[in-house]
Parts: C-alpha cells; sequence; structure tokens
C-alpha cells in the first residue's frame, strides 16, 4: 500500500491499523527517504514525477492524503497551498499510474463532506446532496474533477468525501476537548449545525473495506450516519468528560478567537449535514455509529 501524504494524522492512523494486519506500507513524504517503523518511507515533492513513482508498480492499493491542513487562515498565499497541494499530488500520481506496467488495483483520493452545501435541515447524500459554493468547496470540486480527469481502465478509483475524523492521535478532537476543559465547551455559534463526524477506525475499516469490495468506486461520503448539531455534540462530549456545564461561544467571540489561533470559524460552523448512503449500500458496517459509543472510546474514563 501506497500512501500519499501518510505522515499526517489520517495517515498515521492507517498505518497503525494496516501494520496490523502486515501489508507493506510506502509512504510519500516531503521527508527523506528512510525505513522506520516497519515502513518504507519515500520522498516526492508531491508535484512531479520522479523514483518514488516506481513505488507505485504492482501496489495493491494508493491513498492519497495530501495537502496543506485547511486549519489556518485563508490568506491568499495559504489558499494557493491548499490547492496546489492537493491538485498537483493528484495529477502526479493519476500521471505515475498511467506510466506503470503493472497498474495499482484501486486509487483512493481524500476529499471532504464540506463538498455539499450548509444545510440544517436536509441531509447531503451522494445522490441528491446539492454541491455548495465558496472556497472549500471549489477546493473538493477541483481536487475531485483532477482525480475524475484520469480514466485509468486498471485501477478502480473511489473519492471519499471524508467528514471530520476524531481518532486518538490528535486531529480535530483534540481542541474541542481542550475547550471543554477549560469551562467554555458549550455549543459553539447558535449550536444548530450539523457536525458529520467519523471516529478514525470506521476511516480505517472503510479504506480496507473499499480496498475488498471491488465493486466499489467513485464518490462516496464517509461520514458516520449520525451527524448530530453541534449543540448536541458538545453536550455528549461534556457528557462523556463528566464536566457538569460549559459556556457557549458566540459567533463574534469565535471570530475574534480564530484570528489569535491562526484559524477559519468555517470549519465549526459551517453545518455539514451529511450521511454515508452508498457505503450503507455497500454494505459497509459502522464499528461507531452514535456520538457517545465514539467518544466513550475516544476520550471516556476507561481510555484515560
Ligand atoms: N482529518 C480530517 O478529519 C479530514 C476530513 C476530511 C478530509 N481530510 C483530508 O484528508 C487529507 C489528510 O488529512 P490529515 O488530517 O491527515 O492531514 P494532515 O495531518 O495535515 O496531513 C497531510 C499531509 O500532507 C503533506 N503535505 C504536503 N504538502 C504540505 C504542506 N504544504 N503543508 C502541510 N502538509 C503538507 C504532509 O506530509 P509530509 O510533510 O510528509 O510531506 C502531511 O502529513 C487532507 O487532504 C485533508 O484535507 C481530512
Amino acid at each position: 500500500m501506497v500512501i500519499a501524504g501518510g505522515t499526517g494524522f489520517l495517515g498515521s492512523c492507517l498505518i497503525d491499523a494496516f501494520k496490523k494486519e502486515n501489508w507493506d506500507l510506502h509512504v510519500l513524504t516531503r521527508g527523506a527517504s528512510e525505513q522506520k517503523g516497519g515502513v518504507n518511507f519515500v520522498h516526492w515533492n508531491g508535484a512531479s514525477i520522479s523514483d518514488w513513482a516506481r513505488s507505485l508498480e504492482g501496489a495493491d492499493a494508493v491513498i492519497n492524503l495530501n495537502g496543506k491542513s485547511v486549519d489556518c487562515r485563508y490568506t491568499s498565499k495559504n489558499k494557493a497551498l491548499i490547492y496546489s497541494t492537493r491538485l498537483d499530488a493528484t495529477h502526479a500520481i493519476g500521471k505515475a499510474i498511467q506510466q506503470c506496467q503493472t497498474p495499482p488495483a484501486v486509487w483512493i483520493n481524500a476529499s471532504s463532506a464540506t463538498i455539499y452545501r450548509h444545510s440544517v435541515v436536509q441531509p447531503m447524500d451522494e445522490y441528491t446532496g446539492e454541491i455548495g459554493s465558496g472556497f472549500s468547496v471549489d477546493v473538493c470540486l477541483k481536487w475531485e474533477a483532477a482525480f475524475n480527469s484520469f480514466k485509468l481502465p486498471s485501477t478502480r478509483k473511489i473519492a471519499l468525501r471524508t467528514g471530520i475524523v476524531f481518532g486518538k492521535l490528535g486531529g480535530p478532537l483534540s481542541p474541542l476537548v481542550w475547550l471543554a476543559k477549560l469551562g467554555v465547551g458549550g455549543h459553539q455559534g447558535n449550536g444548530s449545525q450539523y457536525f458529520s463526524w467519523l471516529h478514525a477506525k470506521d476511516f480505517c475499516e472503510i479504506v480496507k473495506f473499499a480496498i475488498e469490495n471491488k465493486t466499489m468506486s467513485g464518490a462516496f461520503n464517509a461520514t458516520s450516519p449520525t451527524p448530530i448539531p453541534n449543540k448536541q455534540l458538545m453536550k455528549e462530549l461534556r457528557a462523556v468528560l463528566r464536566i457538569p456545564f460549559g459556556v457557549p461561544l458566540p459567533k463574534w467571540l469565535l471570530e475574534l478567537g480564530a484570528i489569535f489561533i491562526r484559524t477559519e470559524t468555517e470549519l465549526v460552523l459551517k453545518s455539514r449535514y451529511v450521511i454515508p448512503r452508498k457505503l450503507e449500500e455497500a454494505g459497509y458496517t459502522f464499528q461507531f455509529r452514535t456520538i457517545r459509543e465514539a467518544l466513550n472510546d475516544l476520550v471516556g474514563r476507561s481510555t484515560q
């Protein structure tokens, strides 16, 4: 398995999960080529083809997670990097696959559940979900367009429109736990915005399912089947952490705070009401269907 951008949060989750199953793992990174912890790290620049392309020869699966984090201020420089690190890597991998004698059996490319419009009423699935507008949506559209531009007869292609992944190795759950512990873990904004989450174990299982299930191709929502409003998420988090109260954070305060911590409020205020219709139709069984189960597993008393 080749994981591009596999040194980050999701890549580390996949490495942990697939190591246990004795996969031969290769990670494409801007860092040095080296063998470490049973993983073969291969240097690339995420944009042009060089020696790294040989790693794809005969691979069972290629997973592309490359991309500058969207957890930053959307300055013109950061926006350009958010686009280029996703689009250039996708193009480079597609071209490398075209040059393979034995192309990879499956190519899974990251995308995001944020491709759908802000919605608090209508759940968005892959058939009837409405695509949104604005910067983050445009990133996803161009990312998927780059991916779809490659017609690869011997390689099955899947775009994972992933929700916000909660895991133990850091990632987006950490700042929410931190806010709750500081006593400011009430709802954010008006709290009605939906939060489409996914447990990291399910993310890894979905990748495994997509590799094994040869009928799967195209775009799939990788989110839990039970998205919840932000108000409920924060209530459940406080309950699991046994924190009796949490001061809510209004939009104006979030906007001020976001400037200081160099992020954007869209990440918590956009209503992502997304459901995994196609994954469930394909027969995927979620390990964590409710937020309470997921939070108990990740930050519950017995896990600390
Ligand atoms: N985490 C989520 O909840 C979530 C949800 C939906 C979609 N996604 C998407 O899934 C992908 C992986 O997410 P993640 O959370 O694992 O991301 P991450 O922790 O930020 O890791 C992404 C990797 O991209 C590489 N990269 C290449 N150019 C970069 C640059 N200029 N700045 C920073 N990193 C750069 C880095 O690898 P090297 O330094 O080794 O080159 C980094 O480890 C991303 O494209 C993200 O948008 C994530």
